[in-house]
């Protein structure tokens, strides 16, 4: 596992040097081939952060919408359908789409191809619920700060944003993907509109790799 992880990373920085940061995406989850093994964060289960997230908050989902960024091989997706949300999920990738399809054949969620930079106008302040897990942290910041206020404008009146990522400090340096995140560039979703609910910091012995995680919610 850590010799694919290594060269994932390597992957992902060769894009990211040729000014591609977008495109190594599909190449992962194609030439893994449905081989869940090649992609690190493949847990083909839902997040257990958000798992206890949603347990803690006692959130009802009938008769609201969610938005999974991101959405890898659906299980967070799924998760969200299983407890009442109308889902729409998306990725980038065709592969992880089809890949979703494939694994999900009864699913109710509405899995799509779909840049996040990119958004479908109908997305305008419609979700009640948006998940992003890890993917803000795979992206360069420079990129992936330009998506704040595009994820700010996909919620509803009263919305609920749903943030988990790997966290750090300023002063830690950046090398390789992923990309933890810090809590000055997290609070760049107050600039755009969003209000902050929630903020955990924390050490994740589940994770593989363990390590610090943030868990940030927002509302509009
Ligand atoms: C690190 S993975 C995390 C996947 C999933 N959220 C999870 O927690 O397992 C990042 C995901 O974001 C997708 N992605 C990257 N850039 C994207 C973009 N601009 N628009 C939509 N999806 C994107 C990738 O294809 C990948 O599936």
């Amino acid at each position: 596992m850590t010799e694919n992880r290594t060269s994932v990373q390597n992957l992902a920085q060769q894009y990211i040097e040729a000014g591609k940061p977008k495109e190594w995406f599909e190449i992962l989850y194609s030439q893994a081939n449905n081989d869940e093994k090649l992609v690190p964060w493949a847990n083909m289960q839902p997040n257990h952060n958000l798992l206890q997230w949603l347990d803690d908050h006692q959130i009802q989902g009938q008769e609201k919408t969610a938005l999974v960024i991101g959405c890898g091989l659906g299980d967070d997706a799924e998760e969200l359908a299983k407890r009442g949300f109308q889902v729409t999920a998306f990725d980038i990738s065709p592969s992880a789409i089809k890949w979703c399809k494939n694994r999900f054949p009864n699913s109710l969620v509405n899995y799509l191809v779909a840049d996040l930079f990119h958004p479908l106008a109908e997305w305008n302040q419609t979700f009640d619920f948006i998940l992003e897990s890890y993917t803000l942290q795979s992206l360069p910041t420079s990129l992936s700060s330009q998506s704040m206020p595009l994820i700010a404008n996909f919620l509803a009146p009263e919305g609920i944003l749903l943030i988990i990522c790997r966290g750090r400090n300023p002063e830690e340096k950046l090398e390789k993907v992923p990309y933890p995140l810090t809590k000055n560039y997290l609070m760049q979703f107050v600039d755009v509109g969003l209000s902050l609910q929630q903020f955990e910091d924390y050490f994740d012995q589940q994770d593989s790799p363990p390590g610090r995680r943030f868990r940030v919610t927002f509302k509009k």
